[in-house]
């Protein structure tokens, strides 16, 4: 299948299943900004659990926060945002469209005769590249002057800086210790796009890891080989996941060092997780400009320092999407075209269909009450319309590993029939074994 053509049909199949919308999309939508619907939020909220699940449930050494979007501006100064989040942008004078000023479709030099805007094809109607901040600003309080400017965050992380010593405090942690967090943030991207890739309102997965000075290049290393870990849990193709690590050029002004996972996409390798060790540059810039003292005291070693950082830092979102482009698959059977969402089952949001085989013989009545069982702990579907092979395809497409079907035995012999989403084979299990089943299933190791 040519890359756009999956892409299109994955944005299409998430329309009509119900996993991403377009953002006011009756007006006509608003530019990169989209919206979760009933099965999206579903995926998407698993792998936001999975993570914090693996960074704050799994480990001693890691605490939870959940800090305000909107900081007080010194915040982003501090940060470098103010300055240096930024990106060279070029105007057509003719058609008004703008662009990077190194938007690969751009031909000659920008601000020169012999450039071509890529939209409307004018010659010399662009102008010098100029610089622009990617922050979105709104206003605090009832004036809306320069003096009450207040910006959206454009990373999760800050929020995370401005507490530490808040919650080294107040959760008796010591280093190496890390927070982590989940939220929104936002960016007024010039070149969004791919359908959830690049987005101008997204979410982030952060942890920073405060470690002693000196110890930060193990720990770089240790976070690393974790994290790739984790996304191979998801059940995402081993061979689509590498790693690109930043050069000097490429290193954002925070980092000593980073490395990127990146996801082999319908629209080539990108990246959708960021490992940087950011040495003390955050610390220390909060520090010189709060006028705080940001040391930690290392009783074992009795001396001050301030903390190095390596930070993890995933979008919940590009997570979302991989996982959506790793699944979609279109298979011929009989002569039909079968759409299947192979989702891990720990991260497909509806674990199981259940269906009565026919619409009598009490069969709706037991597959009702199974289903009120299962949906007490397990994320369940129940549908009676139909023919049973299409209640099977829209599960496929749902992603759902598992249909669970009561027919005539069932009464009888207190079986059903689980019918596998991938294999589409079936096998019998026993009424009372069938939570378990599924269960076993979720946290099974991909693949298996
Ligand atoms: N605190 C470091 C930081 O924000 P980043 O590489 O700019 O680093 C980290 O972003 C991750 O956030 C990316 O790997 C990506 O998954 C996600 N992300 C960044 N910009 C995004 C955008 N415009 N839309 C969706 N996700 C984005």
């Amino acid at each position: 299948m040519a890359d756009t053509a999956l892409m299109d049909k994955l944005v299409s199949l998430c329309k009509r299943r119900g996993f991403v919308f377009q953002s006011s999309e009756i007006y006509g939508g608003l530019g990169s900004v989209w919206d979760y619907g009933p099965l999206g939020v579903a995926l998407k909220r698993n792998v936001k659990d999975r993570w914090w699940s693996s960074m704050v449930h799994a480990r001693d050494d890691i605490e939870g926060l959940d800090a305000a979007i909107l900081m007080h501006p010194r915040v982003w100064e501090a940060s470098g945002h103010v300055a240096g989040f930024t990106d060279p942008l070029v105007d057509c004078r003719q058609c008004k469209n703008r662009f990077r000023a190194d938007d690969p479709r751009i031909k000659g030099t920008p601000g020169q005769p012999d450039a071509q805007c890529p939209v409307c094809g004018t010659r010399g109607s662009l102008t010098e590249p100029r610089m622009f901040n990617l922050m979105f600003k709104t206003f605090m309080g009832p004036v809306e002057d320069s003096a009450s400017v207040v910006y959206l965050r454009p990373e999760t992380a800050q929020g995370i800086y401005v507490n530490y010593l808040n919650v080294l405090q107040s959760s008796r942690q010591k280093i190496p210790f890390g927070i982590a967090q989940i939220g929104k943030a936002f960016r007024n991207e010039i070149t969004p796009g791919n359908f959830i890739f690049r987005t101008r309102e997204f979410e982030q997965m952060e942890m920073q890891f405060f470690v002693q000075p000196g110890t930060d290049g193990d720990w770089f290393d240790r976070w690393r080989e974790w994290r790739m870990e984790w996304h191979r849990s998801l059940g995402l193709d081993p061979a689509k996941l590498q790693w690109h690590q930043h050069a000097g050029s490429e290193l954002a002004h925070y980092a000593k060092a980073a490395f990127d996972i990146q996801y082999q996409f319908p629209f080539g390798w990108q990246e959708i997780e960021g490992i940087h060790n950011r040495g003390d540059f955050d610390l220390g810039r909060h520090q010189e400009f709060s006028g705080k003292k940001l040391e930690y005291f290392d009783q074992a070693e009795n001396r001050r320092y301030l903390p190095y950082i390596v930070e993890t830092s995933a979008g919940a979102d590009r997570v979302t999407l991989t996982l959506l482009v790793d699944a979609y698959r279109e298979e011929q059977v009989e002569g039909e075209t079968r759409v299947v969402l192979g989702l891990h089952p720990g991260v497909a949001p509806i674990k199981a269909g259940v269906f009565p085989l026919v619409k009598k013989d009490g069969m709706p009545e037991l597959a009702t009450t199974l289903y009120h069982e299962l949906r007490r702990e397990l994320a369940c579907f129940y549908d009676d319309s139909g023919a049973i092979g299409r209640r099977y395809r829209r599960m496929d497409e749902a992603g759902t590993p598992f249909g669970i079907t009561v027919d005539g035995e069932t009464l009888a012999a207190r079986t059903v029939t689980i019918r596998h989403r991938d294999s589409m084979q079936q096998e019998r299990v026993g009424l009372d074994r069938v939570e378990g089943y599924i269960k076993d299933k979720l946290g099974a190791t991909p693949g298996s």
